[in-house]
Formats: structure tokens, C-alpha cells, sequence
């Protein structure tokens, strides 16, 4: 299911190029399938946030009773404005600094703790509150590089080896371990490095270390297919061999848990699209180099990590396909959507449609070149609404001025 053309055009006709288009259903689609697959009945969805947060998405969100993975203090604040309520909400920034620690623990929100020395810290000045432990897996699984989030190379989580320090300043401070968890990578390549993750931390997750565990934590990763003929994993398959594992550990540990999960990439990435108009095109001795008003900093995935973002000319939908160099308006030469790609044969004027870009897009997002970003737009129940407005030259030039 995704925005036809027609809709994808009206758009663009309304609120003009380069513009972020969500399918809001699609939202609420994604997010309700978890469900679906896990079939625990104390699964709680927490949408990790940094994929997309989109003030309209979070509100769409909070109303099917999501609860959230937040960051940063500002994503906190945000979250509350978006209507979710502190007890749904879990803070997993890593190298927090004390002033941030302060104000979200002051604001009721589960702090997700993932180093000895700002657990000690902690608890020496919090003891006796309740916390969350993030533990590194130790499985190395992800769709590149940078965002494999266990093993040694990692800044991310406790290792599973210092469990008994953990154990002796949780003690010492009265501390009440509530939840123990882990987070794998995003993408996640493999079933099998989730139930492995799972494996590992329910090991050292015992009732004798940690006899006061609401929940258990596996964070989020859960990959979607970002190329046309990618096999979509089988979450139904994967989704009951979770249960079984989390079942049994529970039996083990004498209490049916809640288990979380915290995907973001899952419930937003296939719901978008970066609209992007055609201004110039260039035949390089037979390279064809097309040219768009947008760039890297309104989408570096490709750039960043090496993603496929698959492209559709909106404009030319039968056109002959050709093969085409895709790029942004920056001054690199690394500002690329797309190398040597097959696409419907392209006119300056034409209107590009790049798919999955509602995660980690807008939201990872600058204004290098200073370039504002575009406007943002939600289509809900029939209903086309600007979520946010696009920033003009004048609102990012009063926001250097002195
Ligand atoms: N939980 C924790 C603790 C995380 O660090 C992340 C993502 C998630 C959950 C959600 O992961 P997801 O389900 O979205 O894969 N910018 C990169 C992805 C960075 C992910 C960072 N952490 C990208 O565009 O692929």
C-alpha cells in the first residue's frame, strides 16, 4: 500500500517542491501489525522518535496509545506536548550530562541507564528510585556500519559481564531495577541476531539479580524493504518465536513480564516521500546527470550510509527507462539520491518521487549551504494537512543574526 501518484501530484500542485509527504494511515497501519505479530499480551510498542518527529505523526500516535523511546530532553518536552503521558515514555540518551539527567528524571520519565559510572552517579544522587538497566547485547547485526549497536566496538550499554557490579551499586543505593535493556542495531539483518540478543539478556536477566523486573526491553531495528524486490522478513514467524523465548523466560523467572520493543524505522520509514522537482540535466559524454532542488542535508541517507532510496518520475510514469546519475542542489559532489539508476525517462520540470523517506530523513535533517528545510504534510482519513510549514530564507537568516 502507498500514496498514489495522483495524490503524490495534488500535493505537490498545493505546496509546491521539495516537500515531505507521510501517509498517516500507513502510521497507524505499521504501528497496530506489531501487535499482530508479537503476540504477548503485556507487549507495549515504544516508536522510537529520532526516526520521525513529525508533531502530527506523535499526535496520530499517541491516540492509538503508543508509548515512546526518547533522546534528548527536547524530545522528552515534545513528547508531553504531543499528549503522551511521563509513564509512557522511556529516556535512552546516552553521555548524558548531569543538568539533562536532572531534568527528566525531575519530569517522571524512566531513565534507561547504560554506564557503571552513571549508574553509580545515579544513584548516589537518586537513591531508592526506580531505573531501567541498557545492557550491549553483544550481537553485532545491522543494515551498515555505523548504526550496529552491540558488540565491543560500540559506546552503547553495559556489558553483560559487569552484571554483578551492576548488582552490588544497585544494592547500595537502593536502587529498584524495573526493566533490563538492549538494543541490536537498526536494520536488523537477521531473525536470528534478535533471538540471540533476546537469549543473552535474558540470561543475565534473573529473578535472583533482579527480583523487582516489570518489563523486559529489546529495543527496536526491525528492518523494512527499502529496494522493489527485497524480500520482506517474516514477521509473523519471527513475532511468534519471541513469544515463545520471552515465554519461557518468564516461566523461568516466575512473572509474566511486560516486553517492549522500541521500533522506529518499522512504523514510519515506508509511510514517506521527499517530493523533488527536475531543474537541470546534463549528458557528461553519455552520463546523464540530473539535477533537483533538494540535497543531501533534507535526506543524506544515501550519502551517509550507502542507502537505497528507490526514485519514481511522478511526471513520466510510462517513459522509456534510462539510466541516470541523481543529484541535490549542494555544492559536493558526494550529493547524490541515486548513482546510475533506472528511472522513467526524465525531463527537466519533472517531478521525483524518493520512497521511505519517512524515517531518519526529516528528522536527521540540516541547513547546510543554508538551504531551509522543506514543509512537511500528512495525509490522514481523506484529509491533506501542512504539519509543518516550510522554513523561508528570512525565518533561517533571523535565527544566525546576532
Ligand atoms: N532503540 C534505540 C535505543 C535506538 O538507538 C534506536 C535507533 C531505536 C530503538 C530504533 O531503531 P529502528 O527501529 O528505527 O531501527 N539514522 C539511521 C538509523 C539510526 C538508528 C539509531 N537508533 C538510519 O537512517 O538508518
Amino acid at each position: 500500500m502507498s500514496l498514489n501518484r495522483e495524490l503524490q501530484l495534488k500535493a505537490v500542485d498545493n505546496f509546491n517542491t521539495p516537500l515531505y509527504l507521510y501517509d498517516g494511515d500507513r502510521v497507524v497501519q505499521c504501528y497496530r501489525e506489531l501487535y499482530d505479530f508479537i503476540k504477548w499480551p503485556k507487549l507495549k510498542i515504544h516508536y522510537a522518535m529520532k526516526a520521525n518527529y513529525n508533531f502530527q505523526l506523535l499526535k496520530l500516535l499517541n491516540a492509538q496509545g503508543a508509548a515512546l523511546d526518547t533522546v534528548s530532553p527536547a524530545e522528552v518536552l515534545l513528547a508531553f506536548k504531543a499528549g503522551f503521558s511521563h509513564d509512557r515514555i522511556i529516556y535512552t540518551a546516552n553521555n548524558m550530562t548531569e543538568d539533562e539527567v536532572d531534568m527528566v528524571n525531575s519530569l517522571g520519565v524512566l531513565m534507561n541507564i547504560g554506564s557503571l559510572s552513571r549508574l553509580e552517579r545515579f544513584g548516589e544522587k537518586y537513591p531508592g528510585s526506580e531505573i531501567c538497566l541498557r545492557f550491549n547485547p553483544d550481537v553485532v547485526d545491522g543494515g551498515h556500519k555505523h548504526i550496529m549497536t552491540g558488540g565491543d566496538l560500540t559506546k552503547f550499554g553495559i556489558l553483560m559481564k559487569d552484571v554483578d557490579q551492576v548488582v552490588e551499586i544497585v544494592k547500595k543505593y537502593e536502587l529498584t531495577v524495573v526493566g533490563i535493556h538492549e538494543h541490536t542495531g537498526s536494520g536488523l539483518q537477521h531473525t536470528e541476531s534478535v533471538f540471540q540478543s533476546m537469549k543473552n539478556i535474558m540470561t543475565i536477566a534473573t529473578v535472583e539479580r533482579f527480583p523487582d523486573l516489570k518489563f523486559l526491553d529489546f529495543g527496536g531495528g526491525f528492518k523494512v524493504p527499502y529496494e522493489p524486490n527485497e524480500a520482506r522478513i517474516d514477521y509473523v514467524a519471527m513475532g511468534a518465536e519471541i513469544t515463545r523465548l520471552f515465554s519461557e523466560y518468564c516461566t523461568e523467572y516466575g512473572k509474566e513480564l511486560e516486553m517492549y520493543f522500541e521500533p522506529g524505522k518499522y512504523i514510519v520509514a515506508e509511510a514517506g516521500y521527499l517530493l523533488v522537482e527536475v531543474n537541470t540535466i546534463k549528458d557528461n559524454n553519455g552520463r546523464m546527470i540530473v539535477g533537483c532542488n533538494s540535497g543531501f542535508p533534507q535526506l543524506i541517507r544515501p550519502m551517509l550510509y550507502d542507502a537505497y532510496h528507490h526514485i519514481v518520475n511522478l511526471s513520466n510514469p510510462d517513459g522509456e527507462m534510462k539510466k541516470y546519475d541523481i543529484c541535490g542542489n549542494i555544492c559536493e559532489t558526494g550529493d547524490r539520491f541515486a548513482e546510475q539508476r533506472e528511472i522513467a525517462e526524465i525531463r527537466e520540470g519533472d517531478i521525483l518521487s524518493i520512497e521511505n523517506s519517512g524515517a531518519y530523513c526529516y528528522s536527521m535533517g540540516s541547513v547546510y549551504n543554508l538551504r531551509p528545510m522543506p514543509a512537511e504534510v500528512v495525509i490522514y482519513e481523506g484529509e491533506v494537512k501542512l504539519a509543518r510549514k516550510a522554513v523561508t530564507n528570512e525565518e533561517l537568516i533571523n535565527s544566525i543574526l546576532d
